[in-house]
């Protein structure tokens, strides 16, 4: 695995969001390989695991929002998600899309060289095995060069990732910006923060850096803004646009 001091020296100051999902539906392969067209390098995505255990990219415990099936993931198994496009509703350009499993976006990435954030979103009750399950799918086939950092508002499945594989990266996700930042990260052995645009301040930037911490924020889509965040000291920005901040930001 690569260390979390190669990680974060790799990591650029722009990364696509499930994807490059204002341009592709999220959490699919298609999303990626549009990540990858547009120039970004790193990219976040979401795993969940189905009731067969198997870790699959998608964002909601429930295929409603993105696909033409409904019911939660957990309750369905691997050959159930398959059957269900995942891209129409974004676009009759995307039809027949799928919800991947881990497996496949990873083999997506390493073909594309793209490096991830992998965002564990457990069904509530479920962090414990879903982080078993991933972490047992990364041992077994993560490519030891790509760069990985595995990222939770779920404080468990952080706890539980860095029992089982110590070696990757870990972010912790919030909204706000909570006051014990600085020990929930010591504790938790958790070397980025990721926090939501609308809570970030220019001097709580300035004590999460002097505290020697990686600092992401999402979700920015204006170029405008993503200039002040990285003007302050952001890290990275994680966008749905990211050919937007290509286009208008000095990288
Ligand atoms: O990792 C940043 C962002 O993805 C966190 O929120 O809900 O979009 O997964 P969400
Ligand atoms: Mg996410």
């Amino acid at each position: 695995m690569i260390t979390e001091e190669e990680f974060f020296s790799r990591m650029p100051k722009i990364i696509g969001h499930r994807g490059a999902c204002g341009l592709a539906p999220e959490n699919t392969l298609a999303s990626l390989r549009k990540a990858a067209e547009i120039g970004t390098s790193f990219v976040e995505i979401d795993v969940t695991v189905t009731q067969d255990s198997v870790a699959v990219i998608q964002h909601d415990n429930d295929v409603r929002r993105c696909s033409n099936g409904s019911g939660p993931i957990l309750l369905k198994t691997l050959e159930e998600i398959q059957q269900l496009d995942a891209g129409s509703w974004f676009s009759d350009e995307f039809k027949g899309e799928k919800i991947p499993t881990l497996r496949q976006a990873t083999d997506t990435l390493a073909d594309l060289g793209l490096g991830l954030n992998l965002e564990i979103k457990p069904c509530s009750g479920w962090q414990i095995p879903t982080t078993e399950q991933v972490a047992k799918e990364l041992l077994d086939y993560w490519p030891e060069d790509l760069p990985l950092l595995i990222s939770s508002f779920n404080v468990d499945a952080l706890y539980e990732m860095g029992r089982l594989i110590p070696d990757i990266p870990r972010g912790y996700l919030t909204s706000a910006i909570p006051p014990d930042w600085e020990e929930r990260l010591t504790d938790s052995g958790c070397a980025s923060l990721h926090c939501e645009r609308h809570y970030v301040t220019k001097d709580q930037v300035k004590a999460i850096k002097k505290a020697g911490f990686q600092l992401l924020v999402y979700t920015v889509n204006d170029p405008e803004e993503a200039e002040k965040f990285l003007g302050w000291g952001v890290d990275a920005v994680i966008t749905d646009f990211p050919d937007r901040m290509f286009g208008a930001l000095e990288l």
